[in-house]
């Protein structure tokens, strides 16, 4: 019988590898995420935590593996496929041209039209930009001080954190995905993140984020997935995670612990 809809895990990743020379970034890795859920990806510096999630993404193509989106076979090549699936990501780099202003920036290949003279030539229709862009940003408890006529180049590193993130959030219709979203934010930023995170999950969109910082990974996520040296070594839900227990996965001190995880979620 064909599973219900609410079954069937948003994203199914099945085998994910990559490899660069020879590097195997992401060693056939398997991972779900159910709707409207919050799963954080974690682990050291090269584990191939950025790899894995730019394959959901569509800005790296696996070598082998498969992406199933609503139990669909996917094919994801570029983050506009991504985007037509609904999957918006926030990248570690942030990739955001820094001569535009937010608006621009938060509307980009998106840009509202307005029907022109004769009903001919159709118009960029700025003023409902630069509204909705308000509206949303004021939604999400984002202050900017200048949303348009400045570029993002003028901005601090933390506010173009949160437009990258209010961009995400305006436009993802299924998924989220942030890739250490908080790691040059202060603590009132980071904060505003974190309960950003939890507006958009409410909404029934999940999100996938990477964090270095464990207390915002325990703090917000419904379940942890380790990776270690390109491999998933757990993938617990955080109510039996402590700080402790994460950095043990993290770093494999405990030659016991990897695969004790494993047998907690087979
Ligand atoms: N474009 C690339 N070309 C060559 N090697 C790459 C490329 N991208 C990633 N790698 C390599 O793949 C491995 C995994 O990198 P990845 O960026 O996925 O790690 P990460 O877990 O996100 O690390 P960090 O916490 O430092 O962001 C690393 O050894 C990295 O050097
Ligand atoms: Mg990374």
């Amino acid at each position: 019988m064909a599973a219900t809809q609410a079954e069937t895990p948003l994203i199914e990743a099945r085998g994910l590898r990559k490899r660069y020379g020879s590097i195997v970034a992401t060693d056939g890795v398997d991972f779900d995420i159910m709707r409207g859920e919050i799963v954080a990806i974690v682990g050291d510096n090269g584990a191939g935590k950025s790899t894995l999630i730019k394959m959901i993404s569509g800005a790296v193509t696996p070598d082998e593996g498969e992406i199933r989106i609503d139990g669909v076979p996917v094919s994801i090549r570029s983050p506009i496929e991504a985007r037509a699936h609904g999957v918006e990501t926030v990248f570690q780099d942030l990739a955001m041209p820094p001569n535009l202003d937010v608006v621009t920036n938060i509307y980009l290949g998106r840009e509202p039209m307005r029907r022109g003279p004769l009903r001919l030539f159709g118009a960029v229709d700025k003023k409902a930009m630069r509204k909705e862009a308000a509206a949303h940003l004021s939604d999400l408890s984002i202050n900017i001080p200048r949303l348009y006529g400045s570029p993002v180049s003028a901005l601090s590193g933390g506010q173009r954190q949160s437009v990258a993130i209010a961009r995400a959030m305006v436009w993802a219709s299924k998924l989220v995905i942030m890739d250490e979203p908080t790691a040059a934010l202060g603590v009132a930023q980071s904060a505003k993140v974190l309960e950003i995170v939890r507006q958009v999950r409410d909404r029934g969109i999940s999100v996938a984020i990477i964090s270095h910082i464990l207390p915002h990974v325990l703090d917000i996520a419904d379940r942890v997935i380790v990776l270690r040296h390109g491999r998933k070594v757990a993938e617990l839900p955080t109510s039996e995670l402590d700080e402790h227990k994460l950095i043990e996965l993290i770093v494999g001190v405990r030659s016991a612990q990897p695969a004790a995880s494993r047998a907690a979620v087979s």
